[in-house]
């Protein structure tokens, strides 16, 4: 069985290491393939490093442009390589253009597309991300779900088969992170953070960061938490290139350059609070037991804010705390990859 995986933002990275790991002990061969969505060094190669990712054999070195623009030239070099390729699978992560654009490509040439971390659903369709994972899933022979609310989700739009109910790999990667992190990030040091004593923010959607007005209410917001306890903001380049333009500052925030997927772990895991308009890190948070504020008006992690460790930043407060068993034991990816074999 052969297995081609497209991974081409920082999310991707994560997922993909953790299931590239169960391929590698099972003995199955994988070709990586990344788009080159995201490519600066602290936002790509950092995490082929730090995650021991297998070198992508191909880089479409596409990123950048509108959404369409960006997806069709995606789309345009992937037909050639997934041709000469022709893998049993086509395994795809998340919700970014790269997922939608290899979904499709692989779609229309009947190779098969397995999706991890489908059925998620904000039900909100003026975020790029809703339309790119609705799609996929649609396109989809093999649906790899996180959560039962995700299963629910797809069976509600009529896609009942090929459907699993796997765990979240984000937390086999958190696990796996875990006893590194504390071997090898020395960020706290670093940034001289006293642990429990600080908060650690992220912000990059393009719903927050492409509206001017948006962009100061959720930085007001997050300079009122500093003037409490430090807020760290490792900042996007698309968020930094928004304050700018909106003629923004973001003073009195401990602003810092993206952070490696172990400094980030390592910043969460001793963090008072995380303020997050990023879906991987509201799970992060509940994965090291941190309360997380959602810098968004929904969510599609549904079970942290039932569950009392997540609450909308504009929502009513925390509901009584509980243990979420959605996510599984660490073992998604081997699970994921039992179902590939068997498939
Ligand atoms: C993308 C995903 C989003 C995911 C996020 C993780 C889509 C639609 N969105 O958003 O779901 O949560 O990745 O970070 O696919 N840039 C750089 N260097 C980089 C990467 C980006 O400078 O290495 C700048 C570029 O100017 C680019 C902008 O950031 O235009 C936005 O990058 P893009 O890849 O379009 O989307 P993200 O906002 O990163």
């Amino acid at each position: 069985m052969s297995v081609l995986s497209v991974v081409g933002a920082r999310p991707q990275f994560v997922k993909a290491a953790a299931v590239s790991r169960a391929l590698r002990t099972a003995g199955l061969p994988e070709t990586m393939l990344h788009t080159g969505q995201h490519y600066d060094a602290d936002m790509s190669q950092v995490f082929f490093d730090e995650l021991d990712i297998p070198a992508p054999r191909h880089n479409l070195g596409v990123h950048g442009g509108r959404h369409g623009e960006m997806t069709g030239r995606m789309l345009l070099a992937l037909e050639p390589i997934l041709l000469a390729e022709k893998p049993d699978w086509v395994l795809v992560y998340g919700d970014t253009n790269s997922t939608l654009a290899a979904a499709l490509a692989a779609a229309k040439l009947n190779l098969r597309v397995a999706h991890v971390e489908a059925g998620l659903r904000s039900f909100n369709r003026r975020m790029p991300e809703e339309l790119n994972r609705l799609l996929t899933d649609h396109l989809s022979a093999l649906l790899f779900c996180p959560t039962r609310a995700a299963v629910a989700n797809l069976a509600r739009e009529g896609i009942k088969a090929g459907v699993h109910h796997v765990g979240d790999v984000m937390y086999d990667a958190t696990l796996h992170a875990k006893a590194a992190a504390g071997r090898r990030s020395d960020i706290l040091l670093r940034l001289g953070l006293v642990p429990g004593r600080y908060d650690v923010a992220t912000l990059h959607r393009a719903e927050n960061t492409d509206d001017a007005q948006r962009l100061k209410r959720l930085t007001d917001w997050l300079k009122e938490r500093a003037a409490v306890r430090p807020v760290v903001l490792p900042l996007h380049p698309r968020t930094r290139a928004a304050v700018t333009a909106a003629g923004l500052d973001l003073a009195g925030l401990a602003v810092i350059p993206p952070a490696s997927y172990l400094d980030m772990a390592a910043l969460v895991a001793d963090a008072a609070a995380v303020y997050t308009d990023s879906g991987g890190l509201q799970k992060e948070a509940y994965f090291h037991r941190k309360p997380c504020v959602t810098l968004r008006e929904e969510t599609e992690w549904v079970e942290t804010v039932a569950a009392g460790w997540n609450r909308l930043w504009q929502g009513p407060g925390f509901a009584p705390r509980s243990e979420i068993s959605d996510y599984g034991d660490g073992q998604a990816a081997q699970r994921i990859v039992a179902i590939l074999a068997g498939g």
